[in-house]
């Protein structure tokens, strides 16, 4: 039996301990294991396949990071290419990818990914690949699975930040917003917002009125909490409105969500007259160790994707469904990506406890 091991989208902390855990579960069958650099990139000539045996994930288990690198612009059905004029066109490569799979004796394929590498993964399932996948979001969006590893990371870093930005916003009697990721979901602006005790959270689950939130902090001004902490998360909206974006993109690539903090400063400070700063968190997020939490379910994930491989559980995720990893048709993952519920306890917690959602 051979395998091969591809990471796709934005790292997470944590990956490297899936890897780990993966080819130690695969060498212990006596299985051969490859890895495929940058997404697919490997297997497609842009980049190498690598072996993975004991030495190559020797030590990595705590390390942040991917040792086979990844990308989110490199989807074998949409694959990019550079014209000579600078425009993008995107080809469909995924024929010569099972043609090199096949070439290197690749029996099962072990995808780490999201939203965007799961439907991948699918894809190729439907044209026969034998594949396996394991959740991987920061974000807490895919569905079917209670977490995925990287989001607790994400999340005790923004509750680092927010610890931190408590003592100074106090000291100074301002209001800083605090930006996090999370693309369309909230999960990381709500749990840590929740957890660092914000004074305002902002999801995209929860359109804002900008007034709402200018409320709370003249109520907390009233009662002599002359600071405040908005948590928003990158793709919050308000009432009516739109995301923000950053423009810029590279050729072919989407806006990317960011930009809110800033603009919430502004105009929470033009509405109150508070002083007002803005933080974006951004890529601290996804980077350095990962948590306990976060390298314990890597490494369950990882044993049990080699288990559904043994098990010929073609098209499945590895999901936590606790206290049990269970395995589910991806199929059924893709059908609606995971959102804050707005019923959910932690949303009623945080407004119990006095958070405002701009609502
Ligand atoms: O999906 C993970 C994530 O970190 C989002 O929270 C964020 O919007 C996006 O990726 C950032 O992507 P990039 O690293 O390409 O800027």
């Amino acid at each position: 039996m051979r395998i091969a091991i591809s990471t796709g989208g934005g790292d997470a902390p944590g990956l490297n301990a899936v890897i780990r855990a993966a080819v130690l579960s695969a060498l212990d069958r006596g299985w051969d294991v490859l890895g495929i650099k940058r997404g697919y990139a490997g297997l497609l000539g842009e980049d190498e396949v690598i072996a993975l045996n004991r030495e190559v994930v020797s030590g990595i288990g705590h390390l942040g990071g991917t040792i086979l690198r990844t990308t989110n612009r490199g989807n074998p059905f949409h694959f990019p290419q550079l014209q000579a004029d600078g425009t993008i066109v995107e080809i469909d490569r995924s024929d010569e990818l099972i043609d090199r799979a096949n070439e290197l004796g690749i029996d099962a394929i072990l995808t780490i990914g999201g939203d965007g590498s799961l439907a991948i993964a699918q894809q190729l399932y439907e044209r026969g690949v034998k594949i396996v996948g394991v959740p991987k979001t920061i974000d807490n969006d895919v569905s079917c699975t209670i977490t995925s590893f990287g989001f607790d990371t994400a999340v005790n870093t923004a509750i680092e930040a927010i610890d931190k930005l408590h003592t100074t916003a106090e000291s100074h009697d301002r209001v800083i917003v605090l930006e996090v990721m999370g693309r369309d979901a909230g999960f990381i602006a709500l749990h840590s917002g929740l957890a660092g005790t914000a004074d305002v959270i902002l999801i995209p689950e929860i359109p804002y009125n900008i007034e709402r939130v200018c409320d709370k902090i003249r109520q907390r001004d009233r009662a002599g909490r002359h600071f405040s902490i908005v948590v928003a998360a990158e793709g919050a909206i308000p009432v009516g409105g739109r995301k923000s974006t950053i423009g810029d993109s590279l050729p072919g690539e989407a806006h990317r969500v960011g930009g809110i903090a800033e603009a919430l400063a502004r105009e929470i400070h033009r509405r109150t007259g508070k002083e007002c700063r803005s933080l974006v968190l951004g890529h601290l997020q996804r980077g350095g160790m990962p948590t306990g939490y976060d390298r314990l379910l890597a490494a369950r994930f990882g044993g049990a994707a080699v288990r559904a491989i043994a098990d010929e559980r073609w098209g499945e995720m590895v999901a936590l469904q606790s206290p049990h990893i269970v395995c589910v048709p991806i199929a059924e993952v893709l059908r609606a990506p995971k959102r804050v519920e707005l019923d959910h306890d932690v949303v009623l917690t945080a407004r119990a406890t006095g958070i405002a959602f701009g609502d």
